[in-house]
């Protein structure tokens, strides 16, 4: 069983755009948590727990961000950088259902499936796609914190 570090919040996490990375640590601290507490095996119960609060909090930050990019410009400015953008977020949530839908179905994802996953995409997505949107808020003109 592949191991997965804890994620340490710390600079290079940092956006820059308050409000995103608080909600990123919040997404950060999900993430640990279902570090710490998943096992070789688990529940059906407790894998729908962490999946069911990790997607409505990914949910309620997607939306927050989507519409940062609406609010300001990025939506009409990035065609491409939001294209993509919003198809990451799409195809988080999509897997999670599809996660979900399995557990539902008596497949239970393993630790380690939902711990690489959950790892690569979190890191991907905030060290990449959305510090672009959040280099495009910092010199926006209207952008107010
Ligand atoms: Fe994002």
């Amino acid at each position: 069983m592949a191991d997965y570090d804890l994620i340490v919040w710390n600079d290079t996490l940092v956006t820059g755009i308050d409000k995103i990375d608080e909600q990123h640590q919040i997404l950060v601290n999900l993430f640990n948590e279902a570090n710490t507490k998943l096992t070789v095996n688990n529940s059906a119960e407790f894998l729908e727990q962490i999946t069911r609060d990790l997607l409505s909090y990914a949910l309620y930050h997607f939306e927050a961000e989507e519409g940062l990019m609406q609010k300001y410009g990025y939506t009409e400015d990035k065609v491409e950088d939001v294209a993509t953008h919003i198809q990451q977020h799409r195809s988080f949530s999509t897997k999670v259902v599809a996660v979900r839908n399995d557990i539902k179905a008596g497949i239970l994802i393993s630790r380690e499936e939902l711990l690489a996953f959950l790892n690569g995409w979190l890191i991907n997505h905030i060290l990449n796609t959305d510090k672009r949107l959040a280099a495009f808020l910092l010199v926006s003109e209207q952008y107010r914190g």
